[in-house]
């Protein structure tokens, strides 16, 4: 197994100035038990969220899950998607209007995910470049979102967006795929039941 203190390394990829490690002791340490908690207790535990503490988001802790963005598979490595981390709070009212007024995407942490498909250099026809990095999007997203539980967060998906709303607000010409609203939880919910796995797979 990896020391703790080569995975943090490795996550805040350290030679990056702009990245912020955890400067007190007591956060690395706490970073450091993070980095060992199992993948299907987080997975397991993990519950949308639509209520949200008005504390922030230590900086350290977005970090990580930004990282953890950075980790997921994208089609041939290319990483065809962005990340805006919305940090102004009028962008985030904007959005709110741009997400079917759903409120609480004016969370704590918003990122909004775009797809990126100019950087997916393959030999193939735009269509599949296009839905290339609607997954590594949609992927990077979900790796960000379990990240966040696995930091003692909750979140919420949403795909409810009008996209160009979105474009025209975070001035750009790639097109979102998804928000992600992230904070502390007012109250920890349980997971959702979910269908039993006799009728989910598909054994042919
Ligand atoms: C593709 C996608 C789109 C979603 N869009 C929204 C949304 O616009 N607003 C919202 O409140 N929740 C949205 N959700 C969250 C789902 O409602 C939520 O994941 C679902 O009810 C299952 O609950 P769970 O995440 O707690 O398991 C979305 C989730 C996904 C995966």
């Amino acid at each position: 197994m990896s020391d703790p203190k080569d995975i943090l390394t490795r996550m805040y990829k350290t030679d990056n100035s702009e990245l912020v490690l955890p400067k007190e002791e007591t956060e690395r340490k706490d970073v450091e038990d993070i980095l060992q908690s199992n993948i299907f207790n987080v997975m397991l535990n993990r519950r949308s969220q639509r209520r949200f503490e008005p504390k922030e988001v230590e900086d350290h802790k977005i970090e990580l899950i930004l990282a953890a963005a950075d980790t997921a598979p994208t089609a041939g490595g290319f990483q065809g998607f962005e990340i805006f981390h919305i940090k102004n709070n009028e962008i985030k009212s904007e959005l709110v209007k741009a997400a079917n007024n759903q409120p609480y995407v004016n969370a704590p942490l918003v990122l909004v995910f775009c797809k990126n498909p100019s950087r997916v250099k393959l030999n193939f026809p735009e269509e599949i470049l296009r839905k290339f990095s609607l997954q590594d999007a949609t992927l990077a997203a979900a790796y960000a979102q379990l990240a966040s539980h696995a930091l003692g967060l909750s979140s919420i998906w949403i795909g409810m967006i009008d996209e160009n709303m979105v474009m025209k607000i975070l001035n750009t010409d790639l097109i979102p795929s998804s928000i992600l609203c992230i904070g502390y939880p007012k109250k920890i919910l349980q997971p959702k039941p979910k269908r039993s796995l006799k009728d989910l797979i598909h054994r042919v």
